[in-house]
């Protein structure tokens, strides 16, 4: 943690709620990757079902931003041409980390995880999965052994983890009218600056 951050969070908070901003008015934010939505469109799409279904505000920013790595580091943005896993989970979360609660954080951490735990534990799942999850699928290891799910079931934040899964298979249609990124911004401010000032409350005792 820099000096800076210990001494006014707010400004940090600032400083990342403009990144998003600028994230979600970026060219890639305007990119389909092989869906019939743009990113921007799908995480927006996530967000807004979360906030209509009453969802926990961590929830909604969570599905807001579960593909930020895409937009974050180019490098991560899939193609359905890809021979290799982009893990643009890691990099969203890296991203995220130093201003979000671990929930939030583990949600876009764990998006490939849970979705090859559904694959595992519920037979039905793949068959709402869009084509090209069906094809990341493979680039990220197919459904998760056996070993794994037992791992995967203790998570601590697995509830959270299935709705920002289950938002993010959602978020996938041409039809659906959303918010602008404007409308969730405040919300991700108030959490971020509830998390940092406990981070550097922790600190202080
Ligand atoms: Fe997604």
């Amino acid at each position: 943690m820099n000096e800076n951050r210990q001494s006014d969070p707010g400004s940090d908070v600032e400083a990342f709620v403009a990144r998003l901003e600028a994230l979600f008015e970026s060219n890639g934010a305007a990119e389909y990757l092989g869906e019939p939505v743009t990113m921007a469109d799908h995480m927006l799409q996530g967000a807004a079902v979360a906030e209509k279904s009453g969802l926990p505000a961590t929830v909604i920013v969570a599905a807001l931003l579960h593909d930020i790595g895409h937009l974050e580091s180019p490098r991560r943005t899939f193609s359905m041409d890809d021979s290799h896993d982009r893990v643009h989970e890691d990099a969203g979360a890296y991203f995220l980390w130093p201003y979000l609660p671990a929930v939030v954080v583990d949600c876009v951490r764990l998006q490939v995880a849970v979705k090859r735990y559904l694959c595992a534990t519920r037979p039905d799942y793949l068959r709402c999965l869009s084509d090209a999850s069906i094809y990341s699928l493979q680039l990220q290891g197919g459904p998760m052994g056996e070993d794994g799910v037992a791992v995967f079931a203790r998570e601590p934040n697995l509830e959270a983890i299935l709705q920002v899964r289950y938002l993010d298979d959602s978020g996938k249609r041409q039809d659906m009218r959303t918010p602008p990124v404007s409308h969730f911004l405040p919300l991700v401010s108030h959490l971020a600056e509830l998390h940092m000032r406990s981070v550097q409350d922790a600190v202080r005792e």
